[in-house]
């Protein structure tokens, strides 16, 4: 079934023919085996492994017996849905934009080591593209690490960007995107700078957290001599099969989030988030542009509100997502929507009445968050929030114009502190044999 980016964003689920062709395929669910230790060779896809442990005969469930462990030894054992779903690397776009979101992601941005210049940029986005392929059909890049060897795929998926000062190191300055201009300051900003800005991110995300970590370092060692980690930022969203079934994703403050995103089904839905293939610079062709934020959210002094308030703050009910204006979680809202005595459903300073594109000029954006939570400050509240991404054709069409906004007049903005922003500019997919980034690296 074909289901819609907001579903993706929200829900979690795999589901979805993205607009870059990926697709997650399902296999019937069994119980888990676990796998005892063992090693292979490059190459070998894990799931083969699984069957091959599963053949060992280890669990199978206390109902099925001595009988069971027979049946259990003869025939190796499929993978769970979760395990076998994959995520194709190839493609018009990259995976990970508009593919379904995962339980576990990492940001990472890393910074070319001094001396380290086009050629070796080059030759590292080799690297780690071919190892994203291997790792994204569930099979073991090589010099592997055996993290992740009883697990399939697991909707691993890679993606790949270049922050503006990648085109000062590497010489490439004259192809740098005037779409990747600094973002302005806004008000509410408290940034580490620290923890801002990369001349490469990468973004992992899988529905397995040692997949997910193992892709992380598989790519990690690959970019050693040639670019070292500047700041990385781990998060997690709902996992597959949490909910009886496929719903919505909330995030740490409770709210039902991701609605009302742009969807795949939408005639304007590839403008939107996609660099159309005419744009210039010619190497950004079917890429995005990806806007990374850590908004720490003020748990401590949201939790104070009473219900109804932070129905207020964001315009949406809490239980079910369904706009203040009337109707369920998928009624358009209706941001002239009264109530009996006349005052407007949706206040002046919601948030969605902020951000709406009808409010910014049509600017919209694919929001593809992770939630974060990294322990508990010195005052005991929690370092907890989004990690906020918003990927669009163009962030001056797109984020700037509405945290612009929101920066000003959103009622969302006293719960929330920017800490971390990026701006990187993410090439299109590329084809087997390809690396990604080779337009801008070789042309
Ligand atoms: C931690 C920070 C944030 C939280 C908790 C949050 C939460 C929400 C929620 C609950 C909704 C309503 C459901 C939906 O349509 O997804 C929403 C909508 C939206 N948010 Fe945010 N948001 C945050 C930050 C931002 C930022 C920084 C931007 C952009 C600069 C943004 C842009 C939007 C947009 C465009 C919508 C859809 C509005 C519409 O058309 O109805 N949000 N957000």
């Amino acid at each position: 079934m074909i289901r819609s980016v907001q579903a993706a964003h929200a829900r979690g689920e795999a589901s979805t023919p993205a607009g870059n062709g990926a697709r997650a395929t399902r296999r019937p669910r069994h119980d888990g085996t676990p796998a005892g230790p063992s090693a292979a060779p490059a190459g070998v896809p894990r799931r083969t492994l699984l069957g091959v442990a599963g053949a060992a005969g280890l669990t199978v469930g206390a109902a099925a017996g001595a009988g069971g462990h027979a049946l259990a030894a003869e025939q190796p054992r499929a993978l769970s849905t979760v395990g076998s779903a994959s995520v194709p690397f190839h493609g018009r776009h990259q995976a990970g934009i508009s593919s379904p979101l995962q339980a576990h992601g990492h940001l990472v941005a890393f910074d070319l080591v001094p001396g380290a210049g086009r050629d070796r940029a080059a030759a590292l986005m080799r690297r780690w593209t071919s190892a994203a392929a291997t790792m994204a059909e569930g099979r073991q890049p090589a010099e592997d690490n055996q993290i992740a060897l009883d697990a399939g795929p697991s909707s691993l998926t890679v993606t790949f960007g270049f922050g503006a000062s990648f085109f000062d190191r590497t010489g490439l300055r004259s192809q740098r995107p005037e779409a990747l201009a600094p973002l302005p300051p806004f008000s509410a900003d408290a940034l580490d700078r620290q923890r801002s800005d990369g001349d490469l991110f990468v973004q992992v995300g899988a529905d397995d957290a040692l997949v997910a970590f193992h892709a992380l370092r598989v790519l990690q060692k690959l970019a050693a001599g040639t670019a070292a980690v500047r700041w990385q930022m781990s998060g997690f969203n709902r996992t597959p099969g949490a909910t009886a079934e496929p719903r919505t994703a909330r995030n740490l403050m409770g709210q039902v989030d991701g609605t009302n995103n742009p969807r795949p089904s939408d005639a304007d839905f590839d403008a939107r988030v996609f660099v159309p293939a005419s744009a210039r610079p010619a190497w950004m062709a079917n890429g995005s542009y990806v806007v990374v934020r850590r908004i720490r959210m003020l748990l401590d002094s949201w939790d104070q509100l009473s219900l109804a308030e932070q129905e207020k703050v964001i315009g949406r009910r809490k239980s079910d997502g369904a706009p203040l204006s009337g109707g369920t979680e998928t009624t358009p809202v209706d941001l002239g929507g009264r109530r009996a005595d006349g005052s407007l459903a949706i206040a002046g300073d919601a948030h969605v009445r902020v951000a709406a594109p009808e409010s910014n000029g049509g600017a919209a954006m694919l929001r593809r968050p992770f939630s974060f939570h990294d322990g508990f400050d010195e005052r005991g509240a929690p370092d907890a929030g989004l990690l906020f991404m918003a990927w669009q054709a163009d962030p001056r069409r797109g984020f700037v114009p509405v945290q612009r906004k929101l920066d000003r007049g959103d009622g969302l903005s006293r719960f929330l502190r920017h800490e971390a922003s990026a701006l990187f500019a993410v090439p299109g997919g590329c084809a087997p044999g390809e690396y990604v980034g080779q337009r801008l690296l070789q042309g």
